[in-house]
């Protein structure tokens, strides 16, 4: 498997004309959350060549922390970008809002089913080459991974994201293997799940759920992570930390070329990327309740595994 291509967004009338588009939004959604990747060979939005040229002129801060420059459309504030004039740092923030705005304006239409419930979360833009770059292990892009977010637990929700390859003439390429299910049927146990599936008993999830809700009445920002983000990054590390599993699993790899753009799941679809510069990537949250396949989502998995809830 490689992906699908959404081939007939080139078609005159496109997928947005068509007359069934209601049930095509649903069986992407499908694809997506059965692990599909859905490839765009050239932009299904606008990002006029001229914003792309000054993204690519753009320099991030030099820190380990902060891997690419962040854009976060909710405050509308842009993070990691390397002093610059007043004028220019206005022009890049514009860009990231039109970008941001530009995508998720697309996806209403192509992924309509998710777009009530969804949250917009942050866009990025990745500017450094990747093949070679050097990284603390757990950062590391280019060990195959599913995504995971320390600062911002899911609570069971899907991390979907939409990346697209501004580079000129160069591809973004991507390793990819077995999907969620089947790295958790292999892997879940020795990451930590049992363990995790008994420390949270019902009596310590409402204690909890208690606490968090205290803390945000009184608006201090705490990381509420349920036992499935704790899992999850537990996961996430665990599967960079085998060198086993990252030397002898079954690989596919995909090359992206310029202008393509492609939408994946990123906490189900294993991937690594090995080369490529210059990248622009969108983030949505997608909760349980707006999956058209909810018992695919990786909770759902997690939770028939160890016989318990992780919410
Ligand atoms: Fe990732």
């Amino acid at each position: 498997m490689s992906w699908i291509s959404v081939s007939d967004f080139q078609h005159p009338n496109g997928w947005r004309n068509s007359r069934s588009s209601a049930e095509r939004a649903q069986w992407y959604c499908q694809q997506l959350e059965q692990g599909q990747i859905l490839f765009f060979s050239t932009l299904p939005f606008a990002l006029p060549e001229g914003q792309q040229e000054f993204l690519r002129s753009q320099h991030q801060v030099a820190s380990q922390k902060q891997k690419n420059i962040s854009y976060r459309p909710a405050v509308d504030k842009l993070r990691g970008v390397r002093q610059t004039s007043s004028a220019e740092l206005s022009r890049f923030q514009e860009i990231m809002r039109e970008y941001s705005r530009q995508v998720t304006q697309f996806l209403t239409e192509f992924l309509t089913p998710y777009t009530k419930h969804w949250t917009v979360d942050l866009a990025s833009l990745r500017l450094l080459e990747e093949e070679g770059r050097d990284l603390p292990l757990h950062q590391r892009n280019d060990l195959l991974h599913v995504d995971a977010f320390p600062t911002r637990p899911t609570q069971g929700g899907r991390i979907l994201r939409v990346f697209t390859n501004i580079n000129l003439d160069r591809p973004r390429v991507w390793n990819t293997t077995d999907r969620f299910e089947a790295l958790a049927q292999r892997f879940a146990h020795a990451a930590g799940l049992p363990q995790l599936a008994v420390q949270e008993s019902s009596l310590v999830r409402k204690f909890r759920r208690q606490v968090n809700r205290l803390a945000s009445a009184m608006g201090t920002r705490t990381v509420n992570r349920s036992p499935y983000d704790h899992f999850m990054l537990r996961f996430h590390n665990y599967l960079k930390e085998s060198t086993n599993f990252q030397r002898e699993c079954a690989k596919i790899c995909l090359a992206f070329p310029p202008q393509a753009t492609w939408i994946v799941f990123t906490d189900a679809v294993p991937h690594a990327v090995l080369s490529g510069q210059f990248a622009l990537e969108q983030t949505y949250i997608v909760p349980l309740k707006a999956l058209l396949l909810p018992d695919q989502a990786p909770i759902r998995i997690l939770e028939r595994l160890c016989g318990r809830r992780l919410s």
